[in-house]
């Protein structure tokens, strides 16, 4: 199967459920995939995710927060991603690369020329072959992180923030239509789910 596929959208669009639901059915199917996320996949990537959530110790400046995810995806790509890949699996990463464009440059509002650069010069332009853009209106997703026990550093950002976060992310699926395809997830948890499957296996068999 060897496909790289990302999730990305905002906090409470529902990402991380839909991955549940896929990684059943696609077990169902037997089919050979891997869940994973960012920041983190890795015994020291996720104590890098660790230090960019949750800190609270001093301020965080944007550049630091961009260097703590890129040395976390680079670990992230060659001691997870790749091996995985290599052993056949579908790779499922909860957020990737596109969420750096949109909250380092869209939310914190870092040049995306710095990454780009860097991204160039470090190897980590490492392209999904696809990715769902979930999408909902920031409301809808607010309201859907209203039950749960603890906020990150990101969850608790003002509403401007989220603006930006979204609409860098919507800027990028118009760029780039054949690789990233929008979900809207403004709907029922099973009809989201269901429209994501369909999309996924009608990919895979490309
Ligand atoms: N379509 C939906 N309708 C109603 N509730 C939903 C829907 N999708 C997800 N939820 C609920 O919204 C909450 C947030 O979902 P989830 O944790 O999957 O979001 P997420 O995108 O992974 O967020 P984060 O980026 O913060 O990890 C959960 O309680 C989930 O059950
Ligand atoms: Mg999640």
């Amino acid at each position: 199967m060897n496909k790289f596929v990302t999730f990305e959208g905002m906090e409470g669009v529902g990402k991380s459920s839909v991955i549940q639901y896929i990684d059943e059915k696609l077990k169902e199917k037997n089919i050979k995939a891997v869940v994973t996320r960012e920041p983190g996949g890795t015994k020291l990537a996720d104590k890098l995710r660790d230090l960019v959530l949750r800190s609270d110790e001093e301020l965080i400046l944007p550049e630091t927060e961009l260097l703590l995810l890129l040395a976390a995806r680079k670990q992230h790509i060659e001691h997870f991603i790749r091996p995985h890949l290599q052993k056949g699996y579908l790779v499922i990463s909860d957020r990737f690369f596109d969420a750096t464009y949109a909250y380092q440059c869209g939310g914190r509002g870092l040049p995306t020329s710095v990454l780009e650069k860097l991204n160039a010069l470090l190897g980590l332009n490492f392209y999904p072959d696809f990715t769902f853009l979930l999408d909902a209106p920031i409301n809808t997703c607010l309201s859907r992180l209203k039950n749960r026990e603890k906020s990150d550093r990101f969850d608790t950002e003002d509403l401007e923030f989220f603006r930006n976060v979204k609409s860098s992310y919507l800027n990028r699926a118009n760029d780039d239509p054949k690789r990233i395809v929008k979900i809207n997830c403004d709907e029922d948890f099973e009809v989201v789910c269901k429209t994501v499957l369909n999309k996924l296996i009608q990919k895979i068999a490309q």
